[in-house]
């Protein structure tokens, strides 16, 4: 199955403050800010949805099609995906920015400042499917991205009929009901976490039942609670998989999108499909960041069995060469 996967690429430079940002801010000076903090940690994480999915899949043992725009400082990155099996041949890149970035300073009250800037993401706006592939794919993911490219995306599948999963996560809270209603109404799957659901349903008046009564799959995922799958009239409600230390939590989302696509693309039942998402998504919790984790496919098969059945359907991507 062609998949391209579209949606941010970023760097995360996450700092640690080892003191308290409120015992440096006066309160009556607020007025005049100028505070620099000492910091001694620093990790420079790569991340973006858009490449967190695409390199989850890639673990997977496929070969999705990575449609983003990145900046000056992404060779390095680039050279991560394709060594991870994600092709970045639809990555463009665009010169005189950096790639999207956040810097995120956290004290020890775990208060956080951060800034995010959007560098290269910025250009994703105006490029079109068309040109990132010669091929019509199967599934287009519409992962988190300059809203406007999104909706133009959006827009792109539904004119040229590609069936797309639609997964604007925090876009959620602070775009406005019409672009989510713009990508609802075109998308095939939705993805979202139950406070996303709350927002659309807030803010669109969009409701389960009008949804699945034409025709989308929604799926709303509930943290440690697990998942459900609002499919063909039926729900169906998936456990998690359990883990042996949570470490960092950032990330978890995408790797269980990735884990659905995997199963779709497998041609499985919507039981197993979530059940592969509830494994992947296992594996980014117990690792900091959102690509340090690392498994191959029979690993990644034993761990499933080991939590759930799968009535040897996995055994087919046993008996086929990774990303064949
Ligand atoms: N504590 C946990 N233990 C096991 N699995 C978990 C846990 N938290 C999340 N998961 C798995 O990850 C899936 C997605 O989690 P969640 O609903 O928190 O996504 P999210 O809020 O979009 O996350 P993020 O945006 O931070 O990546 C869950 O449905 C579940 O399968
Ligand atoms: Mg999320």
């Amino acid at each position: 199955m062609k998949i391209v996967v579209s949606g941010s690429i970023a760097f995360d430079y996450l700092m640690r403050f080892p003191g308290r940002f409120r015992d440096h801010l006066i309160p009556d000076k607020l007025d005049r800010i100028s505070v620099s903090f000492l910091v001694e940690t620093l990790t420079r994480e790569r991340g973006g949805s858009g490449a967190n999915i695409a390199f989850n899949l890639a673990l997977l043992g496929e070969r999705p099609i990575l449609m983003a725009t990145a900046g000056e400082d992404f060779a390095e990155y680039r050279a991560w995906l394709e060594q991870h099996g994600v092709d970045t041949s639809a990555v463009r890149d665009i010169s005189g920015v950096y790639t999207a970035s956040f810097f995120a300073n956290t004290d020890v009250e775990n208060n956080q400042i951060g800034s995010f800037y959007t560098g290269a993401m910025a250009y994703a706006k105006g490029y079109r499917l068309a040109e990132a592939l010669p091929v019509r794919p199967d599934l287009v993911v519409i992962s988190p991205n300059d809203p406007t490219a999104m909706s133009e995306l959006a827009e792109e599948c539904h004119q040229t009929g590609v069936p797309f999963l639609f997964d604007p996560s925090q876009q959620v809270i602070w775009l406005d009901a019409d672009f989510l209603v713009h990508g609802i109404e075109r998308c095939h799957l939705l993805v979202v976490n139950e406070y996303e659901w709350e927002m659309i349903a807030k803010k669109t008046g969009l409701t389960l039942d009008r949804l699945t009564a034409v025709g989308k799959t929604v799926i709303v995922t509930h943290g440690g609670e697990g998942s459900r799958i609002y499919a063909g009239g039926e729900r169906f409600d998936i456990p998690v998989c359990p883990v042996t230390r949570v470490v960092d939590p950032t990330g978890v989302g995408d790797a269980y999108r990735a884990g659905l696509l995997k199963g779709i693309a497998s041609g499985f039942g919507w039981d197993l499909c979530g059940r592969i998402g509830s494994v992947a998504a296992a594996y980014v919790l117990e690792q900091q960041g959102t690509q340090n984790h690392h498994y191959t496919l029979p690993a990644f098969v034993a761990r499933f069995r080991t939590v759930f059945d799968d009535e040897g359907a996995l055994d087919r991507w046993l008996s086929v060469p990774e990303g064949a």
